[in-house]
């Protein structure tokens, strides 16, 4: 569906994420006729640079994303509508009038976007609210991280409250555009079979599994500030916990799910120094091969050498509500791994009475396949063929998007944009979620500090991470489910 034109103007407009994701994602969204001629779209960074410049550089990433589907033709539609404005966006006293300029005279949405580091967020807004440009429907919209921890949290939301109301502030977590995340709500609440099991009586526990072969390349120096718990589990899992988690929600609106996945959040039992050497496993990757290549140990890719920044993390979480009393969630992430594959997966509890003998009792398991081959698989037990007596195996009903659906998949960017543009909050998180998930993410690391806890190595390239994860899993009689096993 097209949306009425409109203005958005990219501050780190020549940085990696504008070249990856944001320009690319325009341009998808432009060639399914979704964004009308006349819209304008401004990028902003501190170096000079002509229109001209700006437009060949549009040019290299809208082409390498779209490979050998790309036509001159229609890019030259799309290039009318992109102009460049250097400028320190910090400071109210640059030439915010260029700016301005360069945006619409007509009565529209003007979108900012901040793809720069969350330390200047504050900062921005306060220029683009002293430039007079965050009236009537103008729109910020944030990248993660919000801070680095509840504090800086605070600061942010506060700073870019004062200038923007909380419903024109999208707060993006692309895990949220993605495909498969989106249909966590609609199997959960658009059948009727799941719901009624969706809990502890008839749940085992759930793994939350997002893992990456690729390692941190040149974000060392973002990275080893952050780490995968800041980086990976304060937004992506735990978002991904709370959908799973959640209550129904009485409507898709994005006030009723943003309120149940608070919730949620609120529930989450804090990890304390006292519990947190048996409940969590912190690790990083040393030398390895991944993909059939030699790869480096973390360290080394470091300047200095020297870091105790987790690559990896495994986590038994618990959500203290009457749904879940007694249900674990195994939480992990870990860069260097052997494959990039993201899956939750839904362990039910053994049948109660092993009617086929001990040996053959197996429980049904749900699979939900993020990335890559995106889809669903139900574990149910079936008669092996044959007249050789009652043998009894667990094999998947599987539904595969790839085959079902013969579309190309939108990156979750495109999605996210377009709900931007329609002023559709539902996949952005609101104030409370940030603060609620950093406040457990502090106590944690909070709790690795106090209790000093370990970091362990594994080798680049392994499936599971850290022998130690297994061993998190194996003390409660578990193993985690690795990428189909
Ligand atoms: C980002 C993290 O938010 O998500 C990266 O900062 C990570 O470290 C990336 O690689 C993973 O996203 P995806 O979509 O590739 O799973």
């Amino acid at each position: 569906i097209p949306v009425d034109a409109f203005d958005i103007v990219i501050f780190g407009g020549t940085g990696d994420l504008s070249q990856r994701k944001l320009l690319p994602a325009l341009y998808h969204r432009y060639l399914d006729g979704q964004i009308p001629d006349d819209s304008r779209l401004v990028g902003v960074s501190r170096s000079e640079m002509t229109d001209k410049a700006f437009r060949e550089f549009a040019l290299k990433a809208c082409k390498a994303s779209a490979g050998k589907d790309f036509k001159l033709d229609d890019w030259k539609g799309f290039e009318k509508m992109l102009s460049y404005v250097g400028m320190d966006a910090t400071d109210p006293g640059a030439d915010w009038a260029a700016l301005a300029n360069a945006l619409s005279t007509e009565d529209r949405p003007t979108i900012f976007y901040l793809a720069v580091t969350p330390k200047i967020y504050v900062p921005i807004c306060e220029a683009i609210g002293k430039a007079g440009l965050a009236k009537g429907d103008a729109r910020v919209v944030l990248e993660k991280p919000i801070g680095t921890d509840l504090e800086s949290a605070r600061e942010i939301n506060a700073g870019v409250g004062a200038v923007f109301p909380e419903d024109r502030i999208y707060r993006i977590d692309h895990y949220l555009g993605k495909e498969t995340v989106q249909n966590l709500l609609v199997l959960r609440f658009g059948n009727t079979l799941f719901e009624p099991l969706w809990n502890r009586t008839a749940i085992d526990h759930i793994q939350i599994t997002v893992s990456e072969s690729v390692g941190v390349g040149d974000r060392a120096g973002y990275y080893d500030s952050a780490g995968a718990v800041r980086d990976m589990v304060q937004n992506h899992i735990l978002q991904l916990l709370c959908l799973i988690a959640m209550e129904p929600p009485n409507s898709v609106s994005a006030d009723e799910i943003r309120t149940e996945k608070i919730k949620v959040l609120n529930a989450l039992r804090p990890l304390t120094a006292k519990c947190v050497d048996g409940e969590t496993v912190r690790a990083q990757y040393g030398a390895g091969t991944v993909d059939g290549k030699q790869v480096k140990g973390y360290l080394e890719e470091l300047e200095d050498g020297e870091s105790d920044t987790e690559t990896f993390v495994a986590i038994k979480a618990w959500v203290d509500n009457w749904r879940w009393a007694r249900v674990p969630f195994y939480l992990r992430t870990g860069k260097r791994m052997r494959s990039r594959h993201s899956e939750i997966v839904v362990q039910f509890r053994e049948a109660p009475h092993a009617m086929f003998g001990e040996e053959q009792a197996q429980s049904n398991r749900l699979i939900i396949r993020l990335q890559p081959d995106e889809g669903v698989q139900l574990y149910v037990q079936i008669k092996e063929p044959g007249p050789g007596g009652l043998r009894v195996q667990s094999l998947p009903l599987n539904l595969s998007y790839a085959e079902s659906f013969q579309v190309r998949y939108p990156d979750a960017y495109e999605r996210l944009l377009m709900d931007v543009v329609r002023g559709n909050l539902a996949l952005f998180m609101r104030r409370e979620e940030v603060e609620e998930a950093w406040e457990w993410v502090d106590g944690l690391l909070d709790a690795w500090a106090d209790s000093k806890t370990p970091i362990y190595s594994y080798s680049a390239g392994l499936e599971d991470g850290p022998v130690e994860a297994r061993m998190l899993l194996r003390e409660d009689g578990r193993d985690w489910w690795s990428n189909g096993k």
